[in-house]
Parts: structure tokens; sequence; C-alpha cells
């Protein structure tokens, strides 16, 4: 058993930001599932939103995220994300993280969905993550072990302290470790892996959800889910992303006649909010009609968007024609484990930051770029509240634990994929009550929930996990009996002012509908 002063699961943007800019005395350790760049945030091709550019001001910044996430949001935090972003940047840039620039030699800003102003800052075009990560990633301190291929599989929460006090892990081989820690931090990404049309890592699958969970811990929101409208669509599968940022240098999304899609459908048409873009070309879909982006009107496309033109060439689809087959995917979770301002869950010693948490900045639909942004706040934030309370290791290690439970036979779980293609038919872009039922139906039937997982297998536990994430969306989407932002409801077509009041908070104590602290305002969005 190891102990250090701080464990981070996972390895994306928040957890190395974290790691980063916590006290050199303490001793880190960042485990994660696979390897240290599987995350969606090395992957991100968008960039970082942040008030940068000449004329741009924080509160225009907030006034777009407001606006996209329909008024859902913990202002107060809105607030200080936005008006910290160009700090964050000059931060990078001070480290040795070099922005794309233009012509002047000031940073390059690009244009995304639903802001009014170009906003986005880029590294190597459409590589941002990448960039970004490799440069976190090598600047980790000797302090900081990473520890890869660890599939963490329960959190350690004390019986009598109720303090979380260290985690359960299965190495490669199936092997059980332990390992206790002062402060546990979950920085596990989504759930884009619970379904099938995704543009995620595809080992990104609702783990810290299922975890914290299990823990005791409460998960808010759940229901919000965004859907990217354009995915690389081929033979019938989604092949990952083709960014937002496409759209933004004039691409334009268009039918097989080159009619476009998205003409007086809202006012920013190809840059409408994603939720409206991604339920129109899922309608367009579903009518058996194929979209394209049309990227003729892009000069130098390759140079500009490097990633997506291998990602196109990889899948063996020539830009020759300039259009690209696309559909939409599951993107990103607006929801998720419940914290504070500085990222402190429901239990004592755990926390929670980036896309895993539920902080209130993305609001019922995130803003495009505001999540490289929200990673590198929150890890920033959670770094200064830890390093004031770092104390020498304390935990008594008086629990026992072997042997925990005796052998259980493994009950006989869904495969991955099978759940994927509910998910996404039942739990998808559009929802309505009938096809929810069906779904709570089918996940009922799988009732091992409590069981010790200690003898389970990897790929169990995960499908586990992925079940039990898989319930907590759909218990959120049946009770939202409303469309708001990403969720869409075609029986409930309209925003309904009494659920503009409430947060659909899950425990294992039950269903809380809670009351939001903040202030909402009815803004009239674009259409
Ligand atoms: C994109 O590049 O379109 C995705 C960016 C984001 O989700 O913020």
């Amino acid at each position: 058993m190891k102990t250090y002063t701080c464990i981070i699961v996972g390895s994306g943007i928040a957890a190395m930001q974290l790691a980063h800019h916590l006290n050199s005395q303490c001793s880190v350790l960042v485990i994660t599932k696979s390897l240290k760049q599987a995350s969606n945030s090395y992957r991100a091709q968008g960039g970082i939103a942040a008030a940068v550019g000449n004329g741009d001001k924080p509160a225009f910044h907030y006034e777009d995220t407001i606006r996209a996430g329909c008024d859902f949001h913990n202002h107060q935090e809105v607030r200080l994300l936005v008006e910290k972003g160009p700090e964050l940047i000059q931060q990078l840039t001070v480290s040795g993280l070099d922005f794309d620039q233009d012509d002047t030699g000031q940073i390059a800003l690009g244009m995304e969905g639903a802001h009014g102003r170009k906003r986005i800052v880029h590294c190597g075009g459409d590589a941002t993550g990448k960039h970004i990560m490799d440069h976190l990633l090598s600047s980790l301190t000797s302090n900081i072990e990473v520890v890869e291929n660890r599939f963490v599989y329960e959190l350690i929460v004390h019986p009598v302290s109720k303090k979380c006090i260290g985690i359960k892990a299965k190495d490669a081989d199936g092997n059980n470790e332990i390992y206790f820690a002062d402060h546990v931090v979950l920085a596990m990404g989504g759930v884009g892996g619970l379904f099938s049309f995704s543009s995620n890592d595809p080992s990104v699958t609702g783990d810290g959800v299922a975890l914290a969970y299990r823990a005791g811990a409460e998960l808010m929101d759940m229901e919000f889910i965004q859907f990217h409208p354009t995915l690389l669509y081929l033979n019938g599968k989604t092949a990952g992303l083709v960014s937002e940022a496409v759209r933004g240098e004039g691409g334009r999304l268009v039918d097989e006649t080159g009619r476009s899609v998205m003409a007086g459908k809202h006012l920013l048409e190809d840059l409408a909010p994603r939720h409206i873009v991604a339920k129109e070309l899922f309608q367009q879909r579903m009518a058996g009609k194929d979209v394209y982006l049309d990227i003729s009107m892009i000069d130098h496309f390759e140079d500009k968007f490097p990633t997506i033109t291998a990602l196109c060439q990889a899948n063996g689809l020539s830009l020759e024609k300039q259009r690209i087959p696309v559909a939409p995917g599951c993107h990103f979770l607006m929801g998720g484990i419940v914290v504070d301002a500085v990222g402190q869950t429901s239990i004592e010693g755990l926390y929670a930051i980036g896309e895993t948490a539920s902080t209130g900045v993305h609001g019922a639909n995130r803003l495009a770029s505001n999540s490289l942004l929200e990673g590198l706040y929150y890890g920033q934030q959670l770094a200064s509240h830890l390093n004031e309370r770092l104390v020498a290791n304390e935990i008594k290690c008086d629990m026992d634990f072997a042997p925990t439970t005796p052998w259980v036979t493994v009950p006989s779980l869904p495969d991955k994929q099978e759940l994927r293609e509910k998910m996404m038919t039942y739990a998808g872009i559009i929802r309505t009550s009938s096809d929810l039922e069906q779904l709570a139906n089918w996940l009922h039937q799988y009732n091992q929930w409590e069981m010790p997982l200690d003898e389970w297998d990897t790929d169990t536990i995960q499908r586990l996990f992925m079940l039990q994430t898989a319930k907590l969306i759909t218990t959120a989407a049946q009770l939202r009996t409303e469309s708001r932002g990403a969720h869409n409801r075609e029986d409930f077509p309209e925003e309904n002012q009494r659920w503009g009041h409430i947060h659909i908070v899950q425990s294992k104590k039950g269903i809380e509908m809670r009351e939001r602290q903040h202030e909402y305002h009815q803004i009239e969005i674009y259409a």
C-alpha cells in the first residue's frame, strides 16, 4: 500500500493543471486507466475560449456562455471563469506554450458556434489539445508519479470518519492495488463512450460518475449531455471530430444537392448553438438525408486543419471533393459530480474537476471551447485550495482490507456496444418518454449495483460502471419534462419556467429536486 498527499484519477487538462500547481512538497499520484495521452483534452481540436482580443471583454464572453447554456448556470462561477481566462492564457504563454499567431504577431483568434466574436486561441491549427497536453506533461516535477493502465474501481471511504482516504485499482493483469491519500481527486472526463456515436476518446466511459455515486457522492444534471453536430460519418459510423472551427472559417453544412441545411433555421445559421445544429442534422439523418460539410471556401484547408485532414486520410476520405460527410454524436457532459467552487464533493477528502464535475459553468449546453478553459481554471483553483491544507500524511490505516469480500458469482452484463447503441437510440439527441422508459426497463434488469467488486475482472466492472452511469442519465432525462439546451424532449418541446429553477440531484439516498441557488433570468435565445 502506498500513501500520497494527493491522488489524481485521470490525466486530462484539469488533472495535469492541478498536478502542475500543487506545492512541490506534495507527493502526487496521477493514476490513469489507459495511457496518459488517452484523454479528450489531448484530442481537443477547438482551442481555449478567452476574452483576449481587441474590443473583447470577459463580460461578452459571459453573455455568450449564458446564452448558449440557456441561463441554467451558476452565474458567479461563470463570471470567475471568464474573468480568469486571459490570465490563464498569459500563464501558458509565459511558461513556453506557443499559441498560433496572426500576421501581426498577435495571438490568432478563431470563431466557433454561439460566440459573438472571434475569441478562440489555438495551437498547431486544430491540434490545440495535443500541444497543451504535451506541454503540461513535459513539465511535471519529480514529486509527481504517473501510473498508467490502472483501472480505479473503488473509492475507499472510512466507515467512521466518512472521509475518502484512498482508492482501489486493478493493474493491467487484473491484480488489485490499494493507494491512500489525504486528498483524492476525480478528473476522469465525461460519458462520451456510453454512446455509439461519440467524439470522445474510447477510454472515457463515465467511470468517475459511477465511482462517486457508488461511494455515496451526489450527482447533478446528468440529463444535460451535449451532442456535437459534426463528426466524420462513414459507412454508418462516426470516426472522430470535425471541429466547429471549420464552420468558424466559413465551412457550410449542405445536403446532397449543395443546399444549405441551416439557412432559415437560426439567425446564426451554421454557427448556431450546438444543440440546435445537432438536432437539425439528426433530423436530416432520420429522414434518410446525408449532410456534408462544404469546405470549398476555405483556402489552405490542410494547413489550417492538419488533424482533420489526417483523420479524413486515415479513414480513406479524399478531400478533393471538398465535402466531408458528417453526423452528430455525443461530445460533452454538462452535469456530473456535485462540487463547490474549489471542487469539493459531498464526501470529505474527495474532489472532482473538469468534465467529471458539475460546476455550473456550462448550464444546459456548453459554449464551444469553454471546456479546456474550465480544466485550467478548476485545476488551478483546487491546487490553491489544497496547497493551503497540506498536512503530513495523517492516514491511519485502521481499516481491515483482507479478506474483504467473499467470492460472488459474476452476473451476466450486456456487451458494451449493445449498451452504446441503446443509449444513442433511446437517450440520444431527441428523447421521448416512451423511449426513455424502454431504456430504463432494459437497464433495470441488470440489478447488480451493490455487489462488491474486488474479485471481478476489469472488463466486467467497466460494464457495470457504464450501466450505472447510463441509469443515472436515463433517470434524470425521464424526470426533466421540458426541453432545455442539450436536453431535447420531443414530448415536452418547450422550456418550462418551473424546471428552470430545479436541479435533479441523485445519490444513493435517492433523488432530490434541488432548488437552484442562482437567480434565473429568462434569456431570449437567438431564434
Ligand atoms: C470543436 O472543435 O468543435 C470542439 C470544441 C469544443 O467542444 O469546445
